[in-house]
């Protein structure tokens, strides 16, 4: 029992090896069984200039002909995008398939964006390529919100490969603005494209001055914060010092395997990937088929740790952290999606319960709130009025009243006043001295 057997009191956890075999040791396996039945969803953007060998690296990635490199490529297939201030397009290509590995089914997506950085005017190159991202998002939100969710199609980027040009010195504005606009969104992995380019120490001193200053990021725990630092004579240094820029690397916190953390710091160290790809075979000089690329001084070998860092590229995305890749995606990057987008049609999140308002009911509500408050003020404007008239009436009738005794009193007087005279006039002519007291006994 886990318990102390104290009833209602406070419940005391007790470590306890099973002495017999109850089952619940198999549940792994019971969620391993219903991934493969399931199959995998995996989405991957690959991201930099035309020609930088974006093809080739999936191709060779995925050890799958996604792409036919010997066919003329056409621009656009799917999704296209018209929006460059000179005319041309930026098409935006995706691509899937199904691919199967020791019975374990996943389902390749590859979003290709060919061509940025060509056009004269690159300013908001990025833009179609956020839109895309964020039209994925949507999609998925839009399916969560059916009344049938079990099918949910995860078409998210789960990775964008970001190809840097193999120039040697440093990163350009462009990637800079890109690497900004497209952080937040998803899980980015710089990688020096063609690095077969470049000698060793090139690639040494090319990693460095494209250094990476990382630092954990406190809110989320998993990627790291990279500050791109470029060499202190160019001029953009200031612009960028404040940028972070968080790009995906495999944890090393919250692990107590040793292996593991010594495993995922060597890919750490490797980062951005100095990568060669290549979907063709060639033979070494002492005779071995490898994939790489021949050239007369020698032959570089895509799969060997000594010539470029593909391995260890391949190993973080496919074989270790593809999962923390969709985990990461689905958890932190759609979520803050999610929460900004249903705040903005105006959903608001109340702790205790979900309240959904829906725009047009909460305006409709507002408007009766004020129809009503108008009301009310109408009818005591009213009410007051009519007070006000009711009094004025009244002082009316009363000062009405008041003169209508006066005009009685002054009609009263002015008709004794006569009697008074023609009493005075009738003893004038009998010739009788007047008596004014006694006018008022002869009148009556
Ligand atoms: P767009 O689709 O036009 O943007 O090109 P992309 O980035 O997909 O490049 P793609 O894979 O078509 O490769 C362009 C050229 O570069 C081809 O001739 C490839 O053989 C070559 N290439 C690809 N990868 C490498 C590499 O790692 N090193 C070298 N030296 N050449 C490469």
């Amino acid at each position: 029992s886990a318990t102390n057997g104290a009833g209602a009191g406070a419940a005391e956890m007790v470590r306890k090896k099973m002495g017999s075999f109850v089952g619940f040791a198999n549940l792994p396996n019971q969620v391993h069984r219903k991934s493969v039945r399931r199959g995998f969803q995996f989405v991957t953007m690959v991201v930099g200039d035309s020609g930088l060998g974006k093809s080739t690296l999936i191709n060779t990635l995925f050890e799958h002909k996604l792409y036919d490199l010997n066919a003329p490529r056409s621009l656009a297939n799917g999704s296209s995008l018209n929006g460059n201030a000179n005319g041309r397009t930026i098409a935006i290509e995706s691509k899937s398939a199904d691919i199967e590995e020791n019975g374990v089914r996943l389902k390749l997506t590859v979003v290709d964006t060919p061509g940025f950085g060509d056009f004269v005017n690159n300013d908001e190159a990025w833009k179609p390529i956020v839109d895309n991202i964020d039209s994925r998002f949507d999609a998925y939100l839009e399916q969560e919100n059916r009344v049938n969710r079990s099918k949910l199609m995860d078409n998210r980027v789960h990775a964008c490969i970001y190809f840097i040009q193999p120039t040697g010195h440093s990163l350009r504005p462009i990637d800079i603005e890109f690497m900004r606009k497209l952080h937040h969104k998803v899980n980015l992995i710089p990688v020096i494209a063609k690095a077969d380019t470049l000698t060793d120490d090139e690639v040494v001193a090319f990693k460095q001055r494209v250094s990476i200053f990382q630092a954990f990021n406190k809110v989320h725990q998993r990627v790291i914060v990279a500050y791109f630092l470029l060499s202190p004579s160019t001029q953009i240094l200031n612009d960028i010092a404040h940028n972070q820029i968080s790009i995906f690397q495999p944890p090393i916190y919250d692990l107590e395997d040793e292996e593991t953390i010594a495993e995922n710091e060597e890919i750490q160290s490797k980062v951005p990937f100095a990568v060669v790809g290549s979907d063709t075979f060639v033979t070494t000089a002492d005779g071995r088929q490898v994939r790489g690329r021949s050239y007369p001084w020698g032959t570089i070998e895509v799969d060997n740790e000594a010539h470029c860092d593909f391995i260890k590229l391949r190993q973080m995305l496919i074989h270790t952290h593809m999962e923390e890749l969709r985990e990461y995606t689905n958890d932190v990057l759609y979520e803050q999606y999610r929460t900004q987008k249903l705040l903005s049609m105006g959903v608001s999140q109340d702790p205790s319960v979900f309240k959904e308002i829906n725009p047009a009911v909460k305006q409709a509500e507002e408007r009766q709130l004020h129809e009503a408050k108008l009301t009310k003020m109408e009818a005591e404007m009213k009410m007051v009025f009519q007070q006000k008239v009711q009094e004025k009436e009244s002082k009316l009738k009363q000062s009405e009243e008041e003169l209508y005794a006066r005009h009685r009193e002054m009609k009263d007087a002015l008709e004794k006043q006569r009697y008074e005279l023609e009493e005075r006039k009738r003893r004038l002519e009998s010739g009788r001295p007047p008596t004014p007291d006694k006018i008022g006994s002869v009148s009556a």
